[in-house]
């Protein structure tokens, strides 16, 4: 604005001057929702000493930019467990999208389809996964292994017939993390929200949080590698392990079979004093060793920390909060502009970088930064 000149109406910025980055969106969303929501979504378990250093492994690397290389045409483009994706980010399975949006899950889905983007689908979602399919969104099923396993069964197949394309067993989460912010907050769900996969079922009542409380009552804890075994069997879908980061266990998962891990720390919701994702990345795909696609999931908030990934040897990445910002802020307009902002990051990162394909963001790519005396690294 030109000094002197009078306010006007239209020196008001627009939603999308004031929301370019994914922190802008987180900003909306803390004003928008109830207090027991945002910490819901935002928090970490324990201190969050994981939440946070999944965000500050990223500051570990720094990108070596080749120059002279033709970028005029940077192609995102790249496959997962051979399935195309136009770009290589995916959304992250988060429960309980209603407590953001109206529609839910079902907007998410909207948002993520106009771009093309794949979605992992929640066991514990707000709208139904064949409400979800219904969106024609490129999807996955997020599984969590129930002590009832008719019904654990019922929802592989479910799946299978609504279109998914893999199922995402989560491994960290045999019980839930200790989440202070829900547990002050007495985390529960409204009436006329509710478990939508789960015959609509409810969270229990509990004087801490009801979701902790749901895991107590019906998830099971003694899930081990035969029951990955087990799930094997039930369905012809390619198999995702999510939340492994060690190479003991990321090679005992392609001993099992399975098609793609995903290092994850639940997004430092699960064991705080786990690694950063970025730092366990190399070990894991050492381990893996090409017998099984790696992705990665935690801290991701800009194209370079996608880059970054990449470079480490992830197939693809996820975003979790990301996209519940924009749900929050937008709706399906927000979730799309969440994914725009994160796939527009990525392509001029790359343009810069002197990458113009996936496959050339290789390990030659990254470095590790010079240690920080201020940051008190030395000590
Ligand atoms: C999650 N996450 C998760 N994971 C999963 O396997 N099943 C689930 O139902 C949920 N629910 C869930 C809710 C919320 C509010 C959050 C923030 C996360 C973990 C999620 O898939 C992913 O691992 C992290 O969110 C990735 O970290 P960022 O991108 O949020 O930093
Ligand atoms: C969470 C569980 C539900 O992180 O995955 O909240």
């Amino acid at each position: 604005m030109t000094a002197g000149r009078r306010a006007s109406s239209s020196d008001v910025p627009s939603a999308e001057a004031t929301t370019l980055a994914v922190e802008d969106f987180e900003a909306a969303a803390r004003q928008r929702l109830p207090r027991m929501v945002f910490d819901y979504y935002a928090g970490g378990a324990g201190e969050e000493t994981t939440l946070r250093e999944n965000r500050r492994a990223y500051d570990r690397w720094v990108i070596r930019p080749r120059v002279l290389v033709d970028v005029s045409t940077v192609d995102l483009r790249t496959t997962v467990l051979g399935q195309d994706v136009p770009f290589p980010i995916l959304l992250a399975p988060t429960a309980f999208q209603r407590l953001a949006h109206r529609l839910g899950e079902v907007a998410t889905a909207q948002g993520a389809a106009s771009v093309g983007a794949l979605m992992v689908v929640s066991t514990i979602s707000t709208a139904s996964l064949e409400e979800i399919a219904g969106t024609g969104v490129r999807r996955w099923f997020q599984l969590y292994v129930l002590t009832d396993r008719d019904l654990t069964a019922e929802l592989v197949k479910r799946a299978h017939a609504a279109g998914y394309g893999a199922i995402v067993l989560t491994v960290d989460t045999p019980v839930l993390g200790r989440r202070l912010r829900d547990e002050r907050n007495r985390f529960s769900l409204p009436p006329g929200i509710g478990l939508a996969n789960l015959a609509g079922a409810g969270l229990p009542t509990a004087e801490g949080s009801a979701l902790f409380s749901f895991f107590v009552d019906r998830i099971d804890p003694s899930l081990d590698w035969e029951d990955v075994a087990w799930l094997r069997s039930l369905t012809p879908l390619p198999l995702v392990l999510k939340g492994i980061v060690t190479e003991e266990d990321a090679r005992l998962a392609v001993e099992a079979g399975v098609d793609a891990i995903v290092v994850s720390n639940h997004g430092g919701r699960q064991l705080d004093g786990a690694p950063a994702t970025l730092d366990v990345l190399p070990e894991v795909v050492a381990a893996a060793d090409g017998r099984a696609e790696v992705l990665l999931d935690g801290g991701i908030r800009r194209g370079s920390d996608v880059f970054k990934a990449l470079a480490l040897g992830a197939r693809a990445v996820l975003v979790g909060r990301p996209y519940l910002w924009g749900l929050a802020a937008g709706g399906p307009e927000g979730v799309r502009r969440v994914l725009e902002i994160l796939r527009d990051d990525l392509a001029l990162t790359m343009a810069l970088a002197g990458r113009a394909g996936v496959p050339a963001i290789d390990r030659s790519a990254v470095a590790p930064a010079p240690r920080d005396p201020d940051r008190g690294e030395d000590t």
